[in-house]
């Protein structure tokens, strides 16, 4: 075996050996190809490019099931990003053959196996915080909505209904009511449930919460009262608001029993998952009245199909596409901070450097910590990240130069760039190796690109069916 040391930052004390053998060659930093990231539900990648165009080649595949996934981005992608469009459960996780990390954009991961992805090597992370603001908004929105009645008031405006005279406008608005003095229960305290409570206050709600899983105390910071069984919470609230995160123990909690124990005429909203309700039981009350009206952002089928869904007979529903984080910054925020994150992870050590790893206690460590021995496992065809012998590979984080291999990567991202760059000492050490790397990564593109199309040849001539190839947004439609 023949080690040799190449590229060793001192100051950093990383070293990198590359090995000869029966196993790949691996090198660290920019002296081998960049990984591959894939944005796997979605195909804008203009705010995560010039995050990441300088470490990784970033494609995007538009896909709602790994059936849709394009054999390249199965093979070959040790990142990838997602929304909550596509579900990645053990025997889909099963098919990536060199993933390191998943960032989801967004808060909630249930649509992650976390724990199975843990146990492959893979780490998963989200995007705690983003639009913790928006989700609280769009709630009390919702909570407004449901005690003032002003949806169903303004359509009725807007079917050109004439409301003349107190009878008819008693008529109209009847069911509206007065929220000062009601109780809020806001099942799940944690950043949107607390949010919501500090909201709530100011309309002159009486907040108690529900959620077994915080320590004493946090009631008295925000000057919110605490019960201690969901049963509590449902008896003594006039309006049930939902903000636990969806796990295995959850699933329907909203259902036949638990809406029996609720107040005959309560409010229901849901902005957390659509799996905390049972939608059919929902609608039951809802048309018998023992739950007056709900507001859901959130749906256990989504895209949400209101015509197919158990609600679609409830006149007494609203409903939201799942949007209650958005806002134009929010949306921004939340791919800048993602992208940061899959940044972390290819500059970095996994999960050591990751701000927001969720599945550390399942993780189990690749002999390879970095995704720059993953990409380079892929490159070489037949030699897994998990068959190959990386022991003594030891990878570091900082080789990776910040100088892009596009010229026009100094823009309103660069903030976020220069504060995850490596010190000037080093960055000067290697600022010689620059011109090389850049040149490289253009082959690198180039040869992955006719990789596509030798694959999408051989495809068209067996007249294969075949998914649509990964892409990677060219600088001008990634660009601001
Ligand atoms: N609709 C949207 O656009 C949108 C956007 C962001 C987040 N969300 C969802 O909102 C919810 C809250 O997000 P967050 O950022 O506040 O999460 P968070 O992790 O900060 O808080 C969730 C809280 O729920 C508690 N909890 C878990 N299981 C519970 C249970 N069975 N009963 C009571 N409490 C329980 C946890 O202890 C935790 O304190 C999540 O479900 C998230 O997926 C929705």
């Amino acid at each position: 075996m023949i080690d040799a040391y190449l590229a060793s930052d001192r100051t950093a004390l990383n070293t990198v050996k590359i090995m000869s053998g029966p196993r790949p060659q691996i090198a660290n930093g920019p002296l081998h190809p960049r990984p591959l990231i894939a944005l796997l539900d979605g195909r804008d990648c203009s705010v995560e490019m010039p995050i990441l165009k300088d470490v990784a080649t970033v494609a995007f595949c538009d896909a709602q099931s790994t059936n849709e996934i394009h054999e390249k981005v199965l093979n070959e992608a040790v990142g990838a990003m997602l929304y909550h469009h596509i579900q990645l459960s053990r025997e889909d996780l099963k098919k990536f053959k060199t993933l390191r990390i998943i960032v989801r954009l967004g808060t909630g991961v249930d649509n992650v196996d976390v724990k199975a992805a843990g146990e492959m090597g893979i780490a998963v992370c989200n995007v705690p915080g983003y639009g913790v603001e928006e989700v609280a908004d769009s709630t009390l929105c919702l909570i407004l909505n449901l005690y003032r009645r002003t949806y169903w008031l303004a359509n009725l405006v807007r079917e050109g209904k004439k409301i003349a005279g107190p009878e008819a406008l008693r008529d109209a608005a009847q069911g509206s009511a007065r929220i000062r003095g009601d109780t809020l229960g806001i099942v799940g305290f944690g950043r949107v449930g607390q949010a919501v409570a500090l909201r709530a206050k100011a309309f002159g709600f009486n907040v108690i919460f529900y959620d077994p899983y915080l320590p004493d105390g946090c009631e008295k910071s925000l000057g919110v009262t605490r019960v201690y069984t969901l049963q509590d919470l449902l008896f003594q609230s006039d309006c049930v608001t939902l903000h636990c995160s969806l796990n295995e123990h959850n699933n329907h909690l909203i259902n036949d029993y638990t809406i029996k124990q609720m107040r005959p005429g309560a409010f229901l909203v849901n902005t957390a998952r659509g799996g905390l309700v049972d939608e059919q039981s929902l609608a039951a009350a809802l048309k018998d009245g023992r739950i007056r009206a709900a507001a859901l952002d959130v749906h256990e089928q989504e895209p949400l199909n209101l015509s197919s869904s158990p609600l679609k007979d409830c006149p007494n529903v609203l409903c939201t596409p799942h949007s209650a984080f958005y806002s134009d910054q929010s949306i921004t925020e939340l791919r800048e901070m993602a992208a940061g994150e899959v940044r972390r992870a290819v500059v970095g050590r996994i999960p050591d450097s990751l701000r927001n790893c969720v599945n550390k206690e399942y993780y189990v460590p690749n002999p390879s910590h970095g995704l720059n021995a993953a990409a380079a496992a892929a490159i070489k065809r037949g030699h897994e990240p998990s068959t190959m012998n990386g022991a003594a590979v030891a990878f570091s984080g900082g080789f990776q130069p910040h100088t892009s291999v596009h010229s026009t990567t100094t823009d309103l991202h660069s903030t976020v760039a220069a504060s995850m760059a490596p010190s000037p000492v080093f960055s000067a050490m290697h600022a010689a190796a620059t011109a090389h790397i850049a040149a490289q990564a253009q082959a690198q593109a180039q040869a992955q690109a006719a990789a596509v199309q030798q694959q999408q040849n051989a495809a068209d001539s067996n007249n294969l069916p075949k998914p649509p190839a990964p892409q990677t947004p060219t600088s001008s439609e990634s660009e601001h």
